[in-house]
């Protein structure tokens, strides 16, 4: 059984003492939960960053609906001992469930196409964690119908899979592969801000979303990070 530690070690210099040493040695199913349990912390970090970013081209709640939709994913899964597929379907259902608006639906897409794409595997080998990314991504583009350039998530996640197909197949390490994954997420971040938005409440702001950085495609790259920083630490 996977014991989350206290806040207090799950804070500042011991928190990060804690992640160095207990990474290296934890199963692909402690990964994925300590990947989870950062994006809830990540999430809540960032909340007022990303409301403010949906303030600007939206309707100032991604930040809230990021930070409670993985505050109600820990809650579910702590006590629990599901296998990695398992935590990653509760995952998805939880975010369905419980966030409301567009990024509830899409990041719960992806979170249960990442399941079925790792769903009785117990060990996850670099091509399954980019898989895994690749499933979700698909599933998010398909619930969305946003294709890269619409100002959304997409213009982060699509190149960073990419970016992270290119790193495996050229037979790259996985610290390197979600690197590239995570600095093409960064600059898709980038390069969508002068784009003028063509889908969700942001395309109706029309010429006026132009210059504004997208709060989905940001999370995107937090979640990328967040993957660096657990399975490759
Ligand atoms: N069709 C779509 N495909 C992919 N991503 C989308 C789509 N529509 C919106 N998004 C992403 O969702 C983010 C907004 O998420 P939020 O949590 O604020 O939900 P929301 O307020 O219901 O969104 P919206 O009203 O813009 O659809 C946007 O910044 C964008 O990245
Ligand atoms: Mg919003």
């Amino acid at each position: 059984m996977l014991v989350i530690p206290p806040i207090s070690y799950r804070s500042g210099t011991l928190r990060m003492i804690y992640r160095r040493v207990s990474t290296a040695l934890m199963t692909s199913k402690q990964q994925v939960f300590e990947w989870l349990q950062m994006l809830a912390q990540v999430y809540a970090e960032n909340k007022t960053h990303l409301t403010q970013l949906d303030s600007a081209i939206g309707d100032a709640d991604h930040g809230i609906n990021m930070a409670r939709g993985f505050a109600a994913v820990i809650e579910k899964l702590s006590g629990q001992d599901q296998p990695l597929g398992a935590a990653l379907k509760t995952t998805g259902m939880t975010l369905v469930q419980s966030v409301g608006g567009a990024a509830g639906p899409l990041y719960g897409t992806f979170f249960l196409r990442a399941a079925g794409s790792c769903r009785d595997k117990t060990a996850l080998e670099p091509q399954d964690i980019v898989g895994m990314f690749e499933a979700g991504v698909d599933g998010v583009r398909q619930r969305g119908k946003a294709e890269p350039g619409d100002k959304t998530m997409i213009d982060a996640l699509d190149p960073a899979v990419d970016a992270m197909k290119k790193a495996l197949a050229a037979g790259q390490d996985l610290k390197s592969i979600l690197e590239k994954g995570r600095a093409a997420a960064e600059q898709g971040v980038q390069d969508s801000i002068p784009l003028v938005a063509r889908k969700g409440r942001a395309s109706y702001l029309g010429e006026r979303s132009a210059g504004h950085q997208d709060p989905g495609a940001t999370s995107s790259h937090l979640m990328l990070k967040a993957a660096l920083e657990t399975f490759a630490s």
